[in-house]
């Protein structure tokens, strides 16, 4: 349990892991600063008892800051922070949710020695249904299992060798564009048969979270699970036919790789 958590940076992703953590019961308080302080007071109207405060101040109030700012911005974040954290006798544990950028540039770009730990979540977070891998630099193993009780309601989290964080960013950071780009595209084709929009939409989803339930819960191949759906001589594979031939695997894995090499060149 911290006494307190702040999140500078209350975007898309600061504020769904806000969301997680401020479920987990794990913080006695929490600390929003975003640049457009607006955003952070918005937010702070959702999570009865979060307060909203500037940069300097999360420095000087929270034991634990989630900095949820773009890659790009992530240098002179950090550079604002450096004097509060070098006058702070407390110790801080700093907390990046940036794609690409490693526990050891991150702490280079501070200069100066403080606990580290680097988390990719995904959107879903903000409902209890997402993905966040972490690992730590300068971080105990004590301070890995804290800071996972912190953020377990955001769903599943693992503790990842930080070689493969890049990897899985392209698959469950990134992922949930592609996913979202597919359900579109399944309601687009429902719709061009006749259905409703809004139908085609929900159910669309609906099947997507029951396939995904089903291949996590069955513990199958996804192949038998897309096998169990295709009847010889039925229609299912007349549509999968039709995605084979328009390349859909290897536009997917090309997806995810041009993901990997943006994350790299970050
Ligand atoms: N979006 C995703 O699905 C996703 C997934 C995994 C990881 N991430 C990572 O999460 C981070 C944030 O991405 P995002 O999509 O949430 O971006 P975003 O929606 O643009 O949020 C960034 C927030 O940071 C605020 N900000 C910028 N500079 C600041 C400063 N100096 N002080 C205080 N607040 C500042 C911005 O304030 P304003 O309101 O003034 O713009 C904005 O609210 C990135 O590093 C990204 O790699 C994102």
């Amino acid at each position: 349990m911290y006494d307190a958590v702040g999140f500078l940076g209350t975007g898309n992703m600061g504020s769904a892991v806000a969301r997680a953590v401020y479920r987990s019961g794990e913080a006695k308080q929490i600390w929003l600063a975003n640049r457009t302080p607006a955003k952070a007071e918005a937010l702070a109207a959702q999570l009865p008892g979060a307060g909203v405060c500037t940069n300097r101040e999360l420095v000087d109030r929270c034991d634990v800051i989630f900095l949820g700012v773009k890659p790009q911005m992530m240098e002179g974040v950090i550079r604002e922070l450096r004097d509060g954290l070098k006058a702070s006798q407390k110790r801080r544990i700093l907390v990046s949710m940036a794609a690409g950028l490693s526990c050891e540039r991150l702490s280079a770009m501070l200069g100066q020695t403080t606990t580290w730990i680097r988390m990719m979540p995904n959107t879903p977070a903000a409902i209890g249904a997402g993905v966040v891998q972490y690992c730590g630099l300068w971080a105990s193993q004590e301070d890995l299992d804290a800071f996972a009780r912190l953020i377990a309601p955001a769903g599943l989290v693992d503790q990842l060798d930080e070689k493969l964080m890049d990897a899985a960013t392209c698959v469950s950071g990134c992922g949930p564009a592609f996913a979202c780009l597919f359900a579109e595209a399944l309601a687009d084709g429902g719709v061009a048969c006749g259905l409703p929009r809004d139908k085609a939409v929900e159910y669309a989803a609906k099947m997507l979270e029951g396939t995904a339930r089903l291949l996590l819960e069955s513990g199958k191949h996804p192949g038998a699970l897309k096998d169990a759906v295709c009847s010889p001589g039925g229609t299912t594979i007349q549509g999968v036919r039709r995605l084979e031939e328009q390349g859909v695997r290897g536009a997917v894995m090309d997806a995810v790789m041009a993901a990997y090499e943006k994350t790299l060149a970050l």
